[in-house]
């Protein structure tokens, strides 16, 4: 995919492509992007049989997706209340968001003629290929003590488009959270952040990072104590690790230290914890938070760090 688009910048034709790419390869029954325009999504390069033309904000998964900012996988879709059958031979499917410059400017929508189509393996892929029309934009995982928090403050970096929080490097496979409250499934709390790297670049993500943990501190940030809250930092991409070496030497310096405790690894798994955790303090603004306000304000001003 990443060959097939790169030597075409426009989105339209990166869309068609894409489309025209994962339809034929996968077999899928109908496979297509909606692009936001004028506060709805019109029908955008698609591969398969017509389809209706407008989805509004918050209708159908397609609008669903777009208006809860999140890849949405529908096992059967005679189960999601609301869902928008084009075709009645459609029986599962999933939305991913497009993002660019921190906003959601179309979705991919793919559909399935069999029930339980699209898995966890398949929702990662298509995120990256989705990231494919304006991208390349980047992941990166960072634990850092309790995940609500965490969560909050990299939301609001500028350049910083999608998070999700979940459990990562452990052994247990699909843990819940309540296994992995009991510090015996070996995962850290952790927020996956996907970023636009035109906007922000990952050394400013890790100075930041480094701003909200205590570096030294094993298995304890604020009153959270437990191996699921060390502190970590996770890379898909073994080109990251130079860049991450970097940094960690330049804090253990600052700090006059050989070593901290503050993991730098591959990513080995990621799962996403369930919706009662994901952006748990914009529902709660009054939850509990190990985090002092003053670094929200940091994460939101647009100023580079020292
Ligand atoms: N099923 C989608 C509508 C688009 S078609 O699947 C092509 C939805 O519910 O948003």
């Amino acid at each position: 995919m990443q060959s097939l688009l790169s030597d075409e910048s426009d989105p339209i034709a990166r869309m068609a492509n894409l489309a025209a790419l994962l339809h034929q390869e996968m077999g899928f029954w109908w496979t297509g992007f909606y692009r936001v325009k004028d506060n709805e999504l019109i029908l955008g390069p698609f591969q398969g049989p017509v389809a209706c033309t407008r989805i509004a904000l918050g209708r159908g998964v397609c609008g669903t997706s777009w208006k809860e900012r999140r890849t949405i996988v529908v096992p059967d879709v005679e189960q999601f209340p609301g869902h928008i059958a084009c075709s009645s031979e459609s029986r599962s499917e999933i939305v991913v968001p497009v993002w660019h410059h921190g906003e959601i400017v179309a979705v991919l929508d793919i559909d399935s003629r069999e029930l339980n189509t699209f898995d966890a393996v398949d929702r990662k892929f298509l995120e990256k290929a989705a990231a494919l029309i304006y991208g390349p934009q980047r992941d990166i995982w960072l634990a850092a003590g309790c995940f609500w928090g965490a969560q909050k403050f990299f939301k609001l970096i500028e350049g910083v488009e999608y998070t999700e929080v979940g459990f990562c490097n452990g052994w247990m496979k699909d843990p819940t959270y309540e296994q992995v409250y009991t510090d015996q499934t070996g995962h850290a709390e952790c927020v996956h952040v996907h970023y636009d790297p035109a906007m922000v670049s990952l050394e400013k993500l890790v100075r930041l990072y480094f701003q909200i943990i205590d570096p030294l501190s094993l298995n304890q940030q604020g009153e959270d104590v437990g191996t699921r809250y060390r502190t970590g930092i996770y890379y898909e991409d073994e080109g990251d690790r130079e860049i991450l070496s970097r940094e960690f030497l330049r804090v253990k310096e600052s700090l006059g230290v050989e070593d901290m405790p503050v993991e730098l690894l591959p990513l080995s798994c990621f799962y996403r914890a369930d919706e009662y955790h994901q952006d748990y303090l914009d529902k709660h603004p009054d939850g509990y938070c190990h985090l002092s306000p003053a670094l929200f304000s940091l994460a939101r001003s647009r100023n580079d760090l020292p």
